[in-house]
């Protein structure tokens, strides 16, 4: 039994076991993505076939809650910010730099699967704005020039595993304004 084979044994399994109780759909859509990565069609007609429900219903479910995503995703989820304090300091030129090196546009993956490039709403971290987050770093005060040294740093961490030790001064967890540690 390959992998794929297995995960859908373990969905039909929690689906027998939370299918028909209230807000079943959700959390079987949750384990689906959980197992597969993203709500593929094939997983979303699998979902509605063992629950006996319209594909269209499941597919309305998996698109209008943004927790569910229904295509591949990179390893690397880069959400731009495009709330007004990061609007005004050039957010929209970093967006456009970002769709130039990578070739994708917002919520395309590269070929790769290493970077979804989104947008965001503003994350309530303006006092460093321009921002963007890389997965859960937030990244700030950022130049258009800084965006290609950037992307290597998380290409590299497929070699070596340590970004989360890299650039201090302008990165943190999502959510942290403390003022940046001194240098060295
Ligand atoms: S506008 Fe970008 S963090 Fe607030």
């Amino acid at each position: 039994m390959n992998m794929e084979e297995r995960n859908y044994l373990v969905l039909g399994k929690l689906i027998e076991r939370y299918g028909e109780r209230p807000g079943g759909l959700i959390r079987v859509l949750q384990k689906a993505q959980e197992l597969f990565g993203y709500l593929s069609r094939d997983v979303q007609t699998y979902v509605a076939e063992k629950m006996c429900l319209p594909v269209g219903h499941v597919h309305g479910v998996a698109t209008f809650y943004s927790q569910f995503v229904t295509a591949p995703q990179g390893k690397y989820i880069i959400s731009v910010c495009m709330g007004t304090a990061c609007y005004v300091k050039n957010a929209p030129a970093i967006l456009g730099r970002f769709r130039e090196m990578l070739r994708v546009e917002p919520d395309e993956t590269t070929g790769d699967r290493l970077f979804t490039l989104r947008t965001t709403r503003c994350i309530g971290a303006c006092s460093m704005a321009p921002l963007l987050t890389v997965n859960r770093n937030v990244h700030g005060h950022l130049d258009v020039g800084d965006l290609e040294s950037l992307l290597d740093r998380y290409r590299g961490q497929e070699k070596d595993e340590g970004v989360d030790e890299v650039d201090q001064e302008h990165e943190r967890p999502a959510g942290d304004q403390r003022p940046a540690p001194p240098p060295g």
